[in-house]
This record gives C-alpha cells, structure tokens and sequence, in this order.
C-alpha cells in the first residue's frame, strides 16, 4: 500500500545515506537487532534540541567519556555539569539534564522509561524528545516533529496554513507516515533528510527520494513552504 511504500522507499535512502554520529547506531547494524543506549539516544537528543549536529559532536564525545552511565551523570556535581556544557547555551537544558539524571538513577534504578507517557513525566523531557527517545531507542512507533519533519511534511502535501497554526495538522501527516517497523531508522531517516535534502532555502529535489508524489515540488512552490506566521 501507499504508506508502506513510502516509509520504505525513505528507509531505502537511509540505509545508503544514512549520517554517521557517535550516538547512532547505522542502519546495518539495527537491522541486525542493535538498539543504542537510551542514556545515549536522550543526551544526545537534548544537546540537539537548540544546537547543530556538528556543534554537538565533541559535546556528546566528552559527556559520555566523563560519565559512561546515567548513574555517573547523577552523581556528577553540579559545578563540573555546567562547566562541560559550557558553550553550548540553553543552560536549563543542562539542569533539567541533571535533573532527569537524578530521577533515572535513583527512582528508575538507571533504566530510561521505554514509552512516550512515562518518559513525558521526566524533567526537561517533551513531546519531541519522549517521541524520539522512544522511537530510535526502543522502536516504538512514535511520531517524532522537529522542524526538519514539519518542513518535509508541509512541502510533500502543500500545507498552505501557516506555522504555528498548522502544527497539529502537520503532526497528523508525520503520524500518518510513520511505518509499525524500524522506527527508529524511520525517525532519523526523516530528520535527515529534511537536513540535507529537503533543505529550507534551496531544497535538492533531484535527489530527493520523495520527489515523487510531492504536491509542493509539483506546484513549483517547495522552497516556500513551510509558510510562518508573523508574532
Ligand atoms: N536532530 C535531532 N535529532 C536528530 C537525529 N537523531 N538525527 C538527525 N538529526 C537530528
């Protein structure tokens, strides 16, 4: 069927473009039964949330050879936190981070939550990282939205509403796309290609393996959308 064959025409091109990060697992190797540390999947997803990949790497290389587990994060002092994070901004992120640490390791016994309710109980814990946690950590189907996935998915069905009002519309196509297998390559699949091909200004539809059946590409008006609202 149609959304079958979308989520696998997507994974296809990520199992041969796929980025390489020090949190991933490659596609290859998940295919094989290996799933990332869900320590890994949520600190990297927190450092991601107002920061480029690229400014994250060595961030996440230190973090994780200063504390290996959870279980050392939470027993970090708070001073020797910050300073590691220094540089990267968005200093609630590092407390809640210590925060949610704590919780993990002394009300969970170090193991993350494997669904998107309890992981939304947990501080500094949204709805996009308790869905992207739950998907690429544990593969659950879940519908992860960050602003590459709202980009790819108002341009493949010309959502002409603008953001943020078309929020939730959008968050029903993400969700109508999203494959009951290999979630969490599905997830990243889509991050990344709103990264690299479904770009903001000048997207690279040539390339795209979504070219075909995109309403906004066909309209002539992909590098418009999506349309923002004026605060
Ligand atoms: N941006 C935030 N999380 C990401 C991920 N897991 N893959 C690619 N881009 C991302």
């Amino acid at each position: 069927d149609q959304k079958r064959d979308k989520s696998e025409i997507l994974l296809a091109w990520y199992d041969e473009h796929a980025r390489l990060m020090p949190w991933r697992v490659p596609p290859a190797q998940r295919q094989l039964g290996v799933l990332p540390d869900p320590y890994h999947v949520w600190l990297s997803e927190v450092m991601l949330q107002q920061t480029t990949v690229a400014a994250v790497r060595d961030y996440f290389v230190k973090f994780t050879q200063m504390w290996p587990t959870v279980s050392d994060l939470a027993a970090a002092d708070d001073g020797d936190v910050m300073a590691a994070w220094a540089g990267l901004g968005y200093y609630a992120r590092a407390r809640n981070l210590l925060k949610c640490a704590r919780v993990v390791a002394h009300d969970l016994e170090g193991v993350f939550p494997d669904n998107e309710a309890a992981l939304l109980k947990l501080p500094g814990i949204g709805p996009y990282t308790a869905a992207a946690v739950s998907a690429i950590a544990f593969d659950v189907p879940a519908t992860v939205l960050d602003g590459n996935v709202e980009r790819v998915m108002a341009r493949q069905f010309a959502v002409m509403e603008p953001l943020p009002d078309s929020k939730e519309a959008l968050r029903e196509l993400a969700a109508s796309r999203t494959p009951q297998n290999r979630a969490g390559d599905y997830a990243q699949a889509v991050m990344d290609l709103g990264a690299t091909v479904c770009t903001p200004r000048s997207p690279h539809c040539g390339v795209c393996p979504w070219a075909d059946g995109c309403v906004a590409r066909a309209q002539g008006i992909a590098a418009e959308l999506p349309k923002k609202r004026k605060k």
